[in-house]
């Protein structure tokens, strides 16, 4: 999966020849799972119909202040624009639009919209080999990357004069590309690896009965989305759920039961870098498991427990430079008894659910957390969906793992 996948790139074009090759950019963008709009200098349309555009892009496409509706004139905000982007490009980027871009000239809606966007903001320069080679273009360029701006380099070959030499825009493809690896890596969690146990496990009574709870899987399986969403490697080890990984750098390990969920986990501790133990892992076990069902009989039935491995507890023990997280569910004391949890189990983080919240725990969509550190500080958050749940989680683990 790119990426790019979700992502709201914008895309500027100026009025250079290149801009015919913009109509391949936006499909390559849209097949990789991305929202595409487009903001078009008023003479780019001379090279490209905004017609063309908007229906590769499936989003209206603006080049000037104003759209005439009916008989409405509309505001086509350009800092609405600007702060909808998570990724601007702009391609190809004229000597003219890049001059202006350096010095902040703000006369069409593209350059007011790069003036206010907040997001990265990646630019594609296509030229005629002398205008590139001017030092008023060097000057622009070296100017835009010490703002922060990504340069996508132009290549050389035949130019649209005839000249050959450098100038030609980047290829749509070598575009996309560049801008894949450019955002992997600034991911926050690239080439980390992180191990992440989710679901109920399951202890067999007899061949067809087990002792199990009420776990969903949601709160780990979103957990290791949003990890693999932000460069991590995920080894996410389930117990039984019918929750889907959504993406390709999470590999799926599924157990059944705490001794099965064990070894798994002790298998890949080694060479992980972080630990977030979110299964409801099963603290009983039948001591003996019988191997015909069992068959019904008048009177009660007495089935004798023994106590489970503690999985997080165990990772405390043999941890070396590994972070690791826990959670605890508690339903009286929340704070102290998480707090004891941490201590004891080594934690370097808990997060703490407590049943007394309305919409927290088991089997909701929604959870409310308060996390603990190792210096006992203690961030509470609001009830929210699993999904900004596991982001708070991932944000407060990433502070302390890139401190
Ligand atoms: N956990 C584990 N292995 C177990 C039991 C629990 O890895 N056999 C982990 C859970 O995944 C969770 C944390 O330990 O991250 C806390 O689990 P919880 O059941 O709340 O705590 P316990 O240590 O079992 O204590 P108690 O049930 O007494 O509250």
């Amino acid at each position: 999966m790119s990426v790019l996948k979700e992502k709201k790139i914008l895309l500027g074009i100026t009025a250079g020849i290149a801009a015919y090759k913009t109509a391949s950019l936006v499909r390559l963008f849209i097949k990789l799972g991305a929202e595409v709009k487009v903001v078009m200098t008023p003479a780019s349309k001379d090279f490209i119909t905004p017609l063309t555009l908007s229906t590769l892009s499936k989003n209206p496409v603006h080049s000037s202040f104003y759209t005439k509706e009916d008989e409405n004139e509309l505001w086509n905000n350009h800092v609405e624009l600007g702060l909808w982007a998570d990724y601007m490009l702009i391609a190809p980027a004229t000597a003219n639009t890049l001059s202006k871009m350096a010095n902040g000239v703000c006369d069409n809606l593209l350059l007011a919209t790069y003036l206010s966007a907040k997001c990265p903001v990646y630019f594609a320069p296509a030229m005629d080999l002398d205008m590139h080679a001017h030092p008023s273009t060097t000057e622009s360029l070296e100017k835009l990357q010490s703002f922060g701006n990504l340069l996508i380099p132009a290549t050389s070959g035949e130019l649209a004069s005839g000249l050959m030499g450098e100038g030609r825009m980047a290829a749509p493809e070598d575009i996309v590309s560049f801008i894949e690896k450019d955002v992997l890596d600034t991911l926050p969690l690239k080439g980390k690896k992180i191990l992440i146990t989710a679901g109920p496990t399951y202890e067999a009574i007899d061949p067809v009965r087990f002792i199990g709870n009420h776990s969903s899987g949601k709160m780990g399986f979103a957990i290791a989305n949003v990890a693999a969403s932000l460069g991590a490697q995920v080894s996410l080890i389930s117990g039984p759920t019918n929750q889907q990984a959504k993406h390709a750098s999470i590999h799926r390990v599924d157990v059944t039961s705490a001794q099965e969920m064990h070894t798994a986990v002790h298998l890949c501790f080694k060479e992980m870098d972080i630990a977030i133990l979110s299964a409801a892992v099963a603290d009983y076990k039948p001591k003996n498991i019988a191997t015909q069902k069992i068959k019904k009989a008048a009177g009660s039935l007495d089935i004798e427990l023994m106590p489970t491995k503690d999985i997080l507890a165990s990772l405390g023990k043999v941890k070396k430079h590994q972070f690791l997280v826990g959670f605890a569910l508690e339903t009286n004391n929340e704070i102290e008894n998480a707090k004891a949890k941490l201590k004891r189990k080594n934690l370097d983080l808990i997060v703490l659910n407590s049943l007394k919240d309305k919409g927290a725990g088991f089997a909701t969509d929604t959870n409310k957390i308060t996390i603990i550190d190792q210096d006992l500080n203690k961030i509470n958050f609001e009830l929210k969906s699993k999904v900004l749940v596991a982001e708070d989680i991932i944000k407060e683990i990433i502070l302390r793992v890139n401190k």
